[in-house]
């Protein structure tokens, strides 16, 4: 945690907050994401699906181990978070904290997330302790984002995130803007990131705030 840690805490008394990554395409906005979360929360809840591991594989390289602590261990190395500040939990760990409203963090993030997960937290299917995690978030009226990725939208995947925006969601899709004029893949995966570390309630300068140039 950096000196900006506390730019959070209005938000989120308990500077905590919990990371789901699924499988969608775009595993370098988790892993992007969560370095960065790192620099501002005390404790970042992960939970990486089984799709999720597969596209890290493919996408970046990354294969994480079976066992949730080894992968806190590959995850803290990677994304150079402290000593037991990122806790990784198995999909059916029902008894963590971010599987009930009396224990579980104000806010979450799914990035990326699938059209799969997507459609199972709109319905609030609960399944899994991922769906569980933002099922409970939602209904404790905390700040659920989801960082979607599909090309083409069907009617199913729009009629999930209406719904779930009816429901008090933030849909902030994986559409990093060009107005910034971009020089790199990092510049745009900075974008979304940024993005969605403003609606968290940090002031990262990640995305250059619309009217105001760098000189
Ligand atoms: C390399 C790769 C890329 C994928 N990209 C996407 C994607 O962009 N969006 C999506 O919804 N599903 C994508 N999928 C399919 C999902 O991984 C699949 O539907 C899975 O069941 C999602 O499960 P999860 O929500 O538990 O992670 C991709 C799969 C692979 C292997």
């Amino acid at each position: 945690m950096n000196e900006q840690s506390d730019q959070t805490e209005f938000n989120n008394p308990d500077n905590q907050i919990t990371l789901g990554i699924t499988g969608a395409s775009g595993a370098i906005y988790g892993i992007t994401l969560l370095s960065h979360l790192v620099k501002y929360y005390q404790q970042v809840h992960v939970m990486i699906t089984d799709a999720a591991r597969v596209v890290l594989a493919t996408e970046m390289n990354i294969n994480l181990p079976e066992a949730p602590v080894k992968i806190e261990a590959k995850l803290s190395e990677i994304c150079q978070a402290t000593k037991d500040q990122i806790k990784v939990y198995a999909k059916e760990n029902w008894f963590s904290v971010v599987a009930s409203g009396s224990s579980a963090p104000k806010q979450m993030v799914v990035c990326p997330a699938s059209m799969g997960c997507v459609s199972s937290i709109a319905t609030g299917a609960s399944n899994t302790l991922m769906e569980r995690a933002a099922d409970v978030v939602l209904k404790e009226k905390g700040q659920l984002i989801l960082v979607p990725r599909e090309m083409p939208f069907s009617h199913i995947h729009l009629k999930n995130m209406l719904s779930l925006t009816e429901s008090g969601a933030t849909i902030m899709p994986a559409a990093p803007g060009f107005y910034h004029q971009p020089e790199s893949i990092e510049d745009l995966i900075n974008f979304v990131c940024g993005r969605v570390l403003n609606h968290l309630g940090i002031k990262d300068n990640l995305v250059e705030c619309w009217g105001y140039k760098s000189s």
